[in-house]
């Protein structure tokens, strides 16, 4: 328990007990096509499929106070105005407690013996939030209240909406019809969907327009109609329409009144458009709002909001590990991280903003890692999606629009780990679920309209594209830049207008990447055992012998002395090397040679582990970029050099390549070394959260490193790979139950310590319960196996046979 909340681990709830947390704390609700972010005061805003494209509600970023636009409810009790959420109005409550739950945020607020709750979630497979509300007279006396409720409507491409006033402000259209608010802006032409937000009660009045119910010289903090009590009936001609419900209660002692507010995005389809000149077909709007009139659905939506993530999360489930960190983040946080990071790739969160970058294509591959034993349907279709931004020649688009699927041609491509990663996704998939049809599956190039390539071929393009593109070293090119997109070694820009991941002339460039090298060596490694997986031997050799050449050129050109070097400028000068002034040791080479299984014979992935140990790690926040930080700009460096030392690439706590690490240490069956490193970047483990800031219950992208003025400060929560890898690491390498082409594999790496653990994993089609026992006190190393009573050979669960959907592992470490 902290100064700002605690995790209810029986109910899966994080818990926030004051509403002025250190920075907004964020939750997600929605899975599907409906998505809405929401922070301990109800801010944040929706959309539908694309933050860009389909904004419902409208959200300022970068603002002061931060977080001001979102699901709001205003209190009207005599003379005083206050939320339950405590924003806007900020008015001090009596108690407040907001508690985000999977899927949905629940916030209680309490002010002069009154209490509102508002449950906030979307149903699944609707493209609709219910948010419930219940208003509780706790007093003997009666009470009179007014309450308002509040959103207003972006015009739905966001960009366009926060730039382009001289035509928004003309075009805002909407419609009422009761308890509902219908907006329409820009449905007359070409948009065939509206925004419905109606009230499952009778109102007493209502506001469309945002100068009437706010005033133009109010804020949110103390909109005009509020504090009169008195909506205005508006309706909003232009400017900026927003739906604002007023209800009048009078509650007995101890009474309570309950109903809900439905925001919906709907599409008409093939309806008429239009009911009358002018006048909405509002079918479907009516539909809807008279559905969940009735509070037995809304219940029941709720209930299968938290049915489906019961049934997610039992596929992996851990409930006895021993440490509460690793338990609460292995069983439910990180996983719902990984459900966030597969949907919004990195669209969509509290620092990005829906309109800057969509998804990613390195980053959904990697996405995928954490997220394809959730839902392995959905995972194959992100494949093929991604696969199709893929250009013949093997480059990719570095970005792609989520409601388009296509590339984003202003970022465009030329970076050159991005190919490679499209194989860690297929072959996660296939190990999940031992479907090879995928690879047969049609996806074609984005360059060739039509084409019916299937995603093998995608697959032996990108292998291809690198051993084609490579320097002189005979390293892979880096292009504008590899997993670290601000290693840009072509960019050479001194223009601080220009981007430094798109700048630079990367055709005819020597700049070589050893990270893309170790990432290779991976991919060859996966690809050459599926090619075995599916009896083609001949393949499989083919790919071996990519992969002993590429070994071969890094243990001969990429060998520090002490560690591995992190790539070759433009010039052939090396970078991360000892020769170098600053800069010296990077962390994604040892990883990804270590990944790769560079340097497992001559004992240097060893050393690799070491130099990361001894340069970069401290247990307090864990492992920086590479040390030493970048004191001075350096152009033949780019982007990695812009920041300040200790901050982001420029040798921040990147957390995402941590995890790699994580998955080194159990590589060399070092249990304590692999857990100690796991929780120092665990966000459930921060123990200061005035320092760390962050949320607690998800991963932020960067910490602020050991290097940095504010060590220990996170930022950039939600959206980074460290979601999908460090369930991969923990899962997989430390909880060691690993999905392997042929079957399950069991390959736990602890701590001597500890006795022993169980997990439940469902897996293509089998409920197994394995229960793991360490008599001895080792780390790692499967002394045996017994499934179903029966003694099996090795550490691979044999396919069940006999059609047994539930079976029964014990297994015993030890020498
Ligand atoms: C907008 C445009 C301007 C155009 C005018 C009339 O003000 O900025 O270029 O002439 O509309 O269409
Ligand atoms: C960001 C990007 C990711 C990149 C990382 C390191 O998280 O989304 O693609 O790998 O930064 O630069």
């Amino acid at each position: 328990m902290s100064t700002y909340g605690y995790f209810d681990d029986k109910n899966r709830e994080f818990v926030i007990t004051r509403p002025d947390t250190p920075l907004p704390w964020l939750n997600m609700l929605g899975q599907d096509e409906f998505y809405g972010l929401c922070t301990q005061t109800a801010g944040g805003y929706s959309f539908w499929k694309d933050a860009r494209l389909r904004r419902l509600t409208r959200y300022r970023y970068n603002n002061n106070p931060m977080d001001n636009d979102g699901r709001f409810l205003y209190v009207k009790q005599g003379r005083t105005i206050w939320n339950p959420g405590w924003k806007p109005t900020r008015t001090p409550l009596d108690a407040f407690e907001c508690r985000h739950g999977l899927g949905y945020t629940r916030i209680t607020g309490r002010k002069g013996g009154v209490e509102v709750e508002q449950l906030m979630f979307v149903p699944p497979n609707e493209n609709l939030e219910v948010w419930r509300i219940a208003v509780r007279n706790k007093t003997k006396r009666p009470q009179k209240l007014s309450l308002f409720s509040f959103v207003e409507f972006c015009f739905y491409e966001a960009l366009n909406d926060m730039t382009n006033y001289q035509r928004t402000y003309s075009i805002g259209e909407v419609e009422i019809e009761g308890s509902a608010i219908y907006h329409k802006t820009e449905y007359r032409e070409r948009r065939n969907h509206y925004t419905l937000f109606g009230c499952t009660r009778p109102v007493d009045g209502h506001d469309t327009s945002r100068d009437q119910f706010v005033g133009v010289h109010h804020g949110l903090h103390d909109p005009q109609a509020v504090l009169e009590g008195k909506c205005r009936n508006s309706r909003a001609y232009g400017w900026n329409p927003v739906g604002a419900h007023q209800i009048d209660l009078t509650l007995k002692p101890g009474a309570e009144e309950m109903f809900a507010f439905v925001l919906a995005y709907v599409e008409q389809g093939d309806l008429p458009k239009f009911a009358a000149p002018f006048v909405l077909n509002k079918t479907k709007g009516r539909q809807i709002l008279a559905k969940y009139s009735d509070l037995a659905t809304v219940d029941t939506a709720f209930a299968a909001v938290k049915q489906r993530w019961a049934d997610l999360l039992s596929i992996y489930q851990s409930p006895n590990v021993p440490d509460e960190h690793l338990r609460r983040m292995v069983n439910t946080w990180n996983q719902v991280q990984c459900m966030a990071t597969f949907n919004l790739s990195r669209s969509t969160s509290g620092y990005e903003t829906g309109i800057g970058r969509g998804m990613g294509y390195r980053d959904s591959n990697q996405d995928i890692l954490g997220f394809v034993h959730l839902l392995p349907e959905r995972a194959r279709q992100r494949i093929l999606d991604i696969a199709s931004t893929q250009l013949s020649d093997g480059t990719c688009f570095h970005q792609y629009q989520p409601l388009t699927k296509k590339g984003n041609a202003d970022v465009g491509g030329g970076f050159n780990d991005d190919p490679l990663w499209l194989i860690l996704s297929t072959a996660a998939y296939i190990r999940e679920t031992g479907d090879t049809t995928i690879l047969d599956a049609a996806c074609g190039y984005a360059d060739k309209p039509g084409s019916k390539d299937v995603l093998l071929h995608h697959i032996e393009t990108s292998i291809a594209y690198t051993l084609k593109n490579r320097g002189p070293h005979g390293l892979p090119l880096i292009g504008h830049a590899d997993w670290n997109d601000c290693l840009n070694l072509n960019c050479f820009s001194k223009e601080p207008n220009e981007s430094f991941q798109c700048t630079g002339d990367i055709a005819g460039s020597k700049a070589e990447s050893v990270m893309i090298a170790g990432l290779f060596l991976y991919a060859a490694r996966d690809l050459a055992a599926l090619y075995r997986f599916m009896g083609r031997n001949d393949d499989a050799l083919r790919v071996d012998g990519y992969y002993a050449d590429m070994l071969k050129t890094v243990e001969e050109q990429a060998w520090d002395g002490a560690w591995y070097t992190r790539a070759f400028d433009a010039a052939g000068h090396p970078v991360g090397s000892k020769s170098c002034k600053e800069g010296k040791v990077f962390i994604e080479s040892q990883a990804w040679c270590v990944l790769g299984g560079a340097g497992r014979n001559n004992g240097r992935a060893k050393k690799a582990l070491q130099a990361v140990d001894k340069y970069l790690y401290t247990s307090e926040h864990g492992c920086a970029l590479q040390y030493p930080p970048y004191s001075e700009y350096h152009l033949e460096l780019g982007e990695v050099s812009s920041y300040p030392p200790g901050y982001k690439e420029n040798a921040g706590v990147f957390s995402h390549n941590n995890t790699w690490i994580h998955i080194g240490w159990t590589m060399f069956g070092e249990g304590e070394k692999a857990l100690e490193y796991y929780l120092s970047i665990c966000p459930s483990a921060k123990k200061d959260h005035d320092v760390y800031r962050s949320e607690p219950y998800v991963y932020a992208q960067m910490t602020a490193s050991q290097f940095s003025p504010t060590p220990g400060e996170g930022k950039n929560s939600w959206l980074t790979g460290t979601g999908a890898w460090s369930f991969v690491a923990a899962s997989q390498y430390m909880l060691g139950i690993r999905p392997d082409f042929a079957g399950l594999r069991i390959d736990p790496c602890i701590p001597k310590k500890w006795k022993g653990f169980t997990v439940k994993r469902r897996f293509r089609g089998v409920e197994y319960t394995i229960e793991v026992k360490n008599p001895q006190g080792v780390s790692k190393g499967v002394k045996s196996l017994v499934v179903d009573g029966k003694k099996v050979a090795g550490n691979l669960l044999p396919p069940s046979s006999g059609g047994r959907t539930a079976v029964k592992v014990e297994v015993t470490l030890g020498a």
